[in-house]
């Protein structure tokens, strides 16, 4: 029966031997959930069958090493060079076909960008020798020798056979993102002159051996190949060749062609985009994609709402859309859209938590929307003897209505109080800057969660000591939040000095100076830099101050949006960024003259219409200081703890729901 809103996102596919129940596909995501040995374990079997059961039609799982001594991009990367990678590999399989979704691998050799701690001999291997950047006599990579080229083909039709004996169903191959594949394919990174590079035939030899030595070793089933469409760079390989270069791929075995963007070398932003790239972006490459080729196509990145995925497919731009993100935050994304309940879907805002937590030695992923991810072994919420006790959560902001849930959910009769009259706390000021609207996305699934539970939501009702103890609460959450840290500047107190944070909360509604004088913003962290966006774009002109020097302009904010908001700032023509200075006092009131004071000792003084304060906040402690001397049991989350994100906020939540369960819960005798 035809789905009557998403009729072709809910239609079979047929590829190869296979049938795909729908056309929603699990992006290749790494985990950092395997051993050091990179065995898959229990918890990556567990974070994997509940996006199984959330309704997807094929998983692709992650990216698999085929030679951990010399291809292992990551510490705990996932593995299958020897059949003592076998046993987990099953399971795994296994849980993803009894949920109904296929079970897909992704065969990937970190090539030359393997980092040397990780890679036999502290040298990488790659198309071509690699020069370090810091110390130009030593080499980072080195060109493969042909013995080696032959051996690494063989590696990837190893992994292939294992990987029919644990029973995946179908395969992929990493040839997007910069790693081995594409950096023989690309001018950029395969600078041989010898039948593996030299022209675009030599450097499309090794993608074609492979695809046939991995069609041989799988038979029948369906071979994906992963492709960055575009480099975005001006030596790089395009959209225009790819156009050309991809039914080549296809030529040499291919049943599917999976069309994502950008690599590592030439930039992050198109690989795991920020959320200020618009959703769909992507489609019309995959569109042209599809054009040039004879086998049904996916488009992966910034597909967020399952009526985006709908008319991608309904258009004609792509066969199959894969989600990355959107099923870190929300495994039952497809599910949801099957039942109509698209508003309950938990919206990835691409706010890119997920991969500050999951990089590093000891980084696994996860979700600052949803700490289950990652976490899914984690025993259900559950008050236990507390049940139906009141529970009481002060602020309303990301952390407070998260956690607000998760107490409901856990079975304590909960209630929150919010001081403005409307939730949603530092979520609103972080939506407020130009391309940041995503954020409102959450923000309004957390107050449709809180309308549709038992939680009661008490607006424009500051809590104190008195509100939260009548009457006594099992336990109080502090998630109030902040204060603006004051500033011991003479004339701070000026009438045309204000808030960064207020203004970005929608308190203060300004006209630009008909005099044409800047507005002085003080503070080169993330508040200062958007605000400066956020007023340029109202057409204010701005000058922007930081104590600290250029390098380090916003630097709390996360790294792959950073790189695209310090680009874009840099370029606005209404905004000065003056660094390395600091104010020294404010006279006047109608028209503040700042005094200010470079680095270097140079003392000058600038007019302007009016001055914003963005010198970051401090936790709020004054409720938890009361709580603490009335003995009540509380626990202090998100910015009220510690300055942060809006993930630390939930996490913080989360973390407290799970301890409270310490006191209520039932150990069990073993039988050994
Ligand atoms: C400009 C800006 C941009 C940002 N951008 C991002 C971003 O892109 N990504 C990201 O992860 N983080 C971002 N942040 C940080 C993020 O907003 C905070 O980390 C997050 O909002 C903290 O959540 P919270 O729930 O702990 O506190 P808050 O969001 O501050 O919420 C606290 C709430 O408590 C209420 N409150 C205070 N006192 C009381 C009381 N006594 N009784 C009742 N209610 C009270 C407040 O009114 C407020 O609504 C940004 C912050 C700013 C300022
Ligand atoms: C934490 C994380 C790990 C990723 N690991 C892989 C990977 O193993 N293989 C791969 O091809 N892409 C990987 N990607 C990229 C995603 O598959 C996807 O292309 C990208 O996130 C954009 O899609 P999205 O907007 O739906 O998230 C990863 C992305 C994230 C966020
Ligand atoms: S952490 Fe942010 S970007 Fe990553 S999945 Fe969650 S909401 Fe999306």
């Amino acid at each position: 029966m035809r789905h009557p809103v998403f009729p072709n996102l809910f239609s079979p596919l047929r590829l190869g031997n296979l049938t795909l129940p729908n056309r929603i596909v699990m992006a290749p995501m790494s985990t950092q959930l395997g051993d050091e040995e990179g065995h898959v374990t229990p918890r990556q079997i567990a974070f994997y069958k509940a996006r199984a059961e959330g309704g997807v039609g094929m998983i692709i799982v992650e990216f698999c090493c085929v030679h951990r001594p010399t291809g292992r991009s990551e510490h705990r990367q996932l593995s299958l060079d020897t059949p003592a990678h076998l046993d987990g590999h099953r399971r795994l399989v296994e849980v993803i076909n009894q949920a109904g979704a296929v079970a897909c691998l992704q065969l990937q050799h970190g090539g030359s960008g393997v980092p040397r701690a990780l890679v036999e001999g502290g040298i990488a291997i790659g198309p071509s020798d690699v020069i370090s950047r810091r110390d130009p006599s030593k080499l980072t990579a080195r060109a493969m020798t042909e013995a080696q080229i032959e051996h690494l083909i063989e590696c990837f039709g190893r992994t292939a056979e294992l990987g029919v004996e644990a029973g995946y169903q179908a395969f992929e191959l990493h040839g997007a993102h910069g790693y081995l594949l594409t950096q023989f394919l690309s001018p950029l990174t395969n600078h041989r002159q010898d039948a593996w590079g030299g022209d675009e035939a030599g450097r499309l030899r090794l993608s074609q051996r492979v695809i046939a030595r991995v069609k041989q070793a799988i038979g029948e089933r369906p071979l994906s190949y992963r492709l960055s469409a575009d480099e975005f760079s001006p030596d790089g390989l395009g959209i225009a060749d790819m156009e050309r270069i991809t039914p080549q791929l296809v030529a040499a075995g291919l049943d599917l062609v999976h069309v994502s963007m950008g690599t590592g070398y030439t930039g992050m932003d198109k690989v795991i985009e920020p959320m200020s790239v618009p959703e769909g972006w992507r489609l019309p490459y995959a569109r042209r994609i599809r054009a040039a080729v004879v086998v049904p196509v996916i488009s992966v990145g910034q597909i967020r709402w399952p009526s985006t995925a709908e008319a991608a497919i309904a258009n004609g731009d792509t066969d199959l859309i894969a989600l990355g993100r959107p099923l870190l935050a929300d495994p039952h994304w497809a599910s949801k859209a099957l039942r109509g309940a698209v508003e309950s879907i938990r919206p990835c805002t691409s706010c890119n938590y997920c991969v500050t937590s999951h990089a590093g030695a000891h980084g696994v992923i996860g979700c600052a929307e949803n700490p289950r991810t990652g976490q899914e072994l984690d025993p259900a919420l559950d008050a236990g003897s507390q049940r139906g006790a009141r529970a009481v959560v002060v602020g309303g902001g990301p952390g407070g209505m998260a956690t607000a849930l998760m107490l409901d959910q856990a079975g304590y009769r909960t209630e929150l109080f919010e001081a403005r009259d409307t939730l949603g706390g530092g979520l609103i000021a972080s939506a407020a800057p130009p391309f940041k609207e995503k954020l409102q996305w959450y923000q309004h699934y957390l107050e449709r969660q809180l309308a549709a539970s038992g939680v009661a939501v008490h607006l424009q009702q500051r809590a104190d000591l008195a509100t939260v103890l009548t009457p006594r609460p099992a336990i109080v959450i502090v998630a109030m939040g902040g204060r603006a840290l004051s500033l011991d500047i003479p004339g701070i107190d000026a009438a045309r000095v204000f808030d960064a944070y207020e203004l970005l909360m929608g308190a203060v509604d300004w006209q630009p100076s008909p005099l044409g004088l800047p507005v002085l913003i003080y503070g080169g962290g993330e508040t200062g830099c958007e605000s400066a966006e956020y007023l340029a774009e109202r057409g204010f002109e701005v000058v922007l101050v930081s104590r600290s020097p250029l390098a380090q302009l916003a630097r709390a904010a996360e790294a792959i949006y950073r790189g695209v908001l310090l680009t874009r700032l840099s370029s606005n023509p209404r905004v000065r960024i003056v660094d390395s200075t600091q104010i020294l006092s404010i006279s006047g009131t109608d028209t503040p003259t700042v005094s200010l004071s470079g680095e270097d000792g140079h003392l000058w003084s600038l007019p302007c219409d009016r001055v914003l304060i963005a010198q970051g906040r401090r936790p709020d402690t004054e409720l938890a200081q009361a709580l603490r001397k009335a003995g009540v049991p509380f626990v202090a989350i998100g910015d009220a703890h510690q300055g942060g994100r809006i993930g630390d906020a939930v996490h913080g939540g989360y973390a407290a729901v799970k301890a409270l369960r310490s006191q209520t819960v039932v150990v069990h005798e073993l039988a050994c």
